[in-house]
């Protein structure tokens, strides 16, 4: 946790106002960049930092012992293109400006089961409009869950978002994950009673 002054996104650039530019967090130049929401214990984000040392990462992730398991995994690593964020990932995509991002990352986010708790759900279509703004026309939004309502939920809401473009031709593309997908401790597990893991790719048009 040492490393979690350094990495985070300082909070006087929090605005929520929608101006903040990522080029301005990261001390090094990069292709392109990526942000994972809730990102557990980041071995995903991790994974593909060492994939990509020529992209910026961002990360938020409010469960201390998740960060921390990622601030340990990346320590050997460059971390000049990575920034995390210790709270809600809305507050930070809130501040970035338009057209920020190349892509979204949303795996198996909490569900929020209760229907009156719908709104909490990080995928809602107030959110969906956040996500078009910050992401760059053609930017990618990519979701998984192994809840089967949830999946209803984001594909319904995604696929009926204006500037989102479900990619799936077949049921294959949403049932199977591409070959360099990297799994998670969490998919592994899955939740109870969960059968089908379900891989959703959307572009912004
Ligand atoms: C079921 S876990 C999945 C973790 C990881 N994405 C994975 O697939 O292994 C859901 C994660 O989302 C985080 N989370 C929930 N609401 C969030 C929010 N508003 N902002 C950022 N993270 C959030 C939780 O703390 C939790 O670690």
């Amino acid at each position: 946790m040492q490393l979690l002054p350094s990495l985070s996104v300082p909070e006087d650039l929090l605005k929520e106002d929608g101006n903040l530019s990522p080029s301005s967090l990261f001390d090094c130049d990069y292709k392109q960049c990526w942000f994972e929401i809730g990102f557990g214990s980041g071995e995903h984000l991790s994974a593909l930092m060492r994939r990509h040392p020529d992209y910026a990462w961002l990360g938020a992730e409010p469960y201390i012992n998740g960060m921390a398991a990622f601030l340990k995994d990346i320590q050997d690593l460059d971390r000049q293109n990575v920034r995390v964020h210790m709270d809600d990932a809305m507050m930070l995509a809130n501040s970035l400006g338009d057209g920020s991002l190349d892509g979204i990352y949303i795996l198996n986010p909490d569900p929020w089961h209760k229907k009156r708790h719908h709104k909490r759900r990080i995928v809602n279509p107030a959110n969906l409009d956040v996500f078009s703004r910050i992401l760059k026309p053609g930017g990618k939004l990519i979701m998984s869950t192994d809840v089967p309502y949830l999946a209803d939920w984001m594909v319904t809401h995604a696929a009926r978002h204006k500037d989102f473009k479900w990619l799936a031709k077949s049921a294959k593309d949403w049932q199977s994950p591409p070959n360099d997908w990297v799994t998670t401790a969490y998919e592994v597990k899955g939740a109870k009673g969960a059968k089908q893991m379900v891989y959703l790719f959307f572009n912004k048009t």
